[in-house]
């Protein structure tokens, strides 16, 4: 078996697993196919990883975990942890319409675990503040604005610098 799957503890989120990405695996290619697909229509190129998502993935420290449903490929999130202090959430997608059926916060959760697990004290993301949804997700599962960092995607796209503390004592 060269793929993890974790079975969501969320009992609101449809049927669906989340699945660890792993090189090497059957369906590592119909999957990367399919995240490209979904991560070209949800970001501006800028954006996107699209063109160099290979790459991306073959970087030490880092992870992929995609939602599994009947073999559709409905979300993914990516995760790296570049040192012992803090790891970040790099990338978080939803199917437009998979949305709102509990997908991105399994996702999310799942990438918390995982990040938890390297014992990192942090984990930070940015998000663009006009992605209400993603903002309201994360705030949700504990996050907390950072700051506002000026022209972090382009010139007139700013972005939330924001953050989740893991309690020593945990
Ligand atoms: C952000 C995103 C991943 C959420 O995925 P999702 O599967 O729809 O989210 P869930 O169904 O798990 O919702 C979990 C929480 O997210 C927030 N949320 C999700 N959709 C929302 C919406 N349309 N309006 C307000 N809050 C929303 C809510 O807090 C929700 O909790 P609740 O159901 O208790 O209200 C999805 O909207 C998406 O792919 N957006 C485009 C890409 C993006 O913005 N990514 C983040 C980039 S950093």
């Amino acid at each position: 078996m060269n793929q993890t799957s974790t079975k969501s503890n969320l009992s609101t989120m449809e049927k669906g697993i989340v699945v660890e990405l792993i090189r090497g695996s059957t369906n590592w290619t119909k999957v990367v196919e399919d995240i490209v697909k979904l991560e070209k229509k949800t970001f501006p190129k800028h954006e996107s990883l699209a063109q160099n998502f290979d790459a991306e993935l073959r970087k030490r420290n880092a992870g992929l975990l995609y939602v599994d449903a009947d073999g559709e490929t409905v979300g993914y999130t990516m995760y790296s942890w570049p040192s012992s202090l803090s790891a970040s959430i790099t990338k978080l997608a939803v199917k437009e319409n998979r949305r709102r059926q509990g997908h991105g916060e399994a996702l999310l959760r799942a990438a918390i675990d995982k990040c938890r697990s390297r014992k990192v004290q942090r984990v930070s993301l940015h998000v663009d503040p006009t992605r209400t949804s993603a903002v309201n997700l994360y705030k949700k599962l504990g996050f907390q604005v950072d700051c506002l960092v000026k022209g972090y995607y382009s010139a007139d796209r700013d972005a939330y610098r924001m953050y989740l503390d893991f309690d020593d004592s945990i």
